[in-house]
């Protein structure tokens, strides 16, 4: 059993792809060919944001949104500890602060009530972590940014495809940003990522940044970085939007399917909350265990793979711990002790599911 199944889908695709890829192979414009914008405006349809501009990666797609913002040092983003590295790599790459605010114990993502604590003077931005594939409490989190003059930057790399009160992840505030590494729910066959905004100038300012802040050609306008999307990198996505819709509902089967499978093993193994007003795209599907490496020793055992998102919290890593020092983040912390993530992908079987919560039990 593969941890995530991407051969399968590619044995699916395998024609369109293939086609796709040799297309640009004719043409030759590896570089911001036609592929690029045919990309970006069926993603702007899909998430209905009035601008997309592809890039090279999710972590890219952070940094370019935090730079057009003009975030600089000594200016504050406040995010979560529980995520991916890089959340807040990239605002303390900008010579800001991550502040951090601890998460919900029972869906893991930032908790919206104990954001306004942290806010000062200082702060820039809120950057919310779409996290598993569910999106925070964003209704709470933009009125709050409205109240003190914030933007709001949805981390949705792990949340293409998710609904929020009906609307898409990536299109629920002043910015989105989302990665299509590989083994995220629209993943392409090495790195790539996109921005949302429904802002004209951010767009702008994003799209000049992306190519050395470019306004024209040699004409560096502002600081940039090389972070384009390849041609080959859309094409291939052109080609997996065709049964993506397929995809986000196969594994909202499976999450739900997992959830009701898994109920009677709590409180050994408890599955993360989703709320009742969105849908997760269970980027990843991750359970807590008390007795997390026993689990996953046995799970091992039976040829089952298994991986923990994350093992600490970002506040306990150590190129970040001298910055946190004296601060603790209990929830991030405990959860940090506990999550494992099981097999998950469209291709999934509901065979291997079972054998994986029979393992499990
Ligand atoms: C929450 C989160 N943010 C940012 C990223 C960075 O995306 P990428 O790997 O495409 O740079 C990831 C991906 O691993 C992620 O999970």
């Amino acid at each position: 059993m593969e941890f995530i199944d991407l051969k399968a889908q590619y044995r699916a695709l395998k024609g369109d792809i293939d086609a796709r890829i040799q297309k640009v192979l004719d043409h030759g414009q590896y570089i911001l060919g036609p592929e690029v914008r045919e990309l970006e405006e069926k993603l702007q349809a899909y998430t209905g944001a009035r601008h997309c501009v592809s890039v090279a990666s999710g972590t890219e797609a952070l940094l370019i949104a935090l730079m057009a913002l003009g975030v600089k040092p000594g200016d504050e983003v406040i995010t979560t500890p529980f995520t991916f590295v890089a959340t807040a790599e990239m605002i303390v790459l900008l010579g800001a602060r991550a502040v951090f605010v601890d998460v919900e114990e029972d869906t893991a993502n930032i908790d919206a009530s104990k954001i306004a604590a942290v806010i000062t003077p200082r702060t820039r931005a809120i950057m919310p972590v779409s996290l598993y594939g569910q999106v925070a409490d964003m209704d709470e989190i933009n009125a709050i940014a409205a109240r003190h003059r914030l933007v709001v930057i949805e981390d949705a790399a792990q949340s293409f495809g998710a609904t929020y009160k009906g609307r898409r992840s990536g299109n629920l505030s002043a910015i989105g940003c989302t990665s299509f590494f590989p083994s995220k729910p629209l993943g392409c066959y090495g790195d790539g990522g996109a921005i949302f905004t429904g802002d004209d100038a951010l767009a702008q300012a994003m799209r000049e940044i992306r190519v050395h802040g470019q306004s024209g050609r040699y004409n560096h306008t502002r600081i940039g970085v090389g972070g384009r999307m390849d041609s080959i990198q859309c094409a291939v996505l052109l080609a997996k939007l065709a049964r993506f819709d397929w995809e986000v509902e196969r594994r909202l089967a499976l999450g739900r399917r997992f959830d009701k499978l898994l109920a009677p093993l709590a409180p050994r193994i408890r599955p993360l909350a989703v709320r009742p007003d969105r849908e997760s795209v269970y980027g990843q599907y991750t359970v807590r265990a008390a007795s997390r490496s026993a689990v996953q020793e046995k799970l091992k055992a039976k040829g089952i793979p298994s991986a923990v998102h994350y093992p600490l919290s970002l506040h306990q890593q150590p190129g970040y711990a001298a910055q946190y020092r004296g601060q603790s983040f209990p929830v991030s912390e405990k959860l940090a002790a506990e999550v494992i993530s099981l097999p998950m992908s469209a291709d999934l079987s509901e065979a291997d599911q079972d054998r994986i919560v029979a393992a499990l039990a």
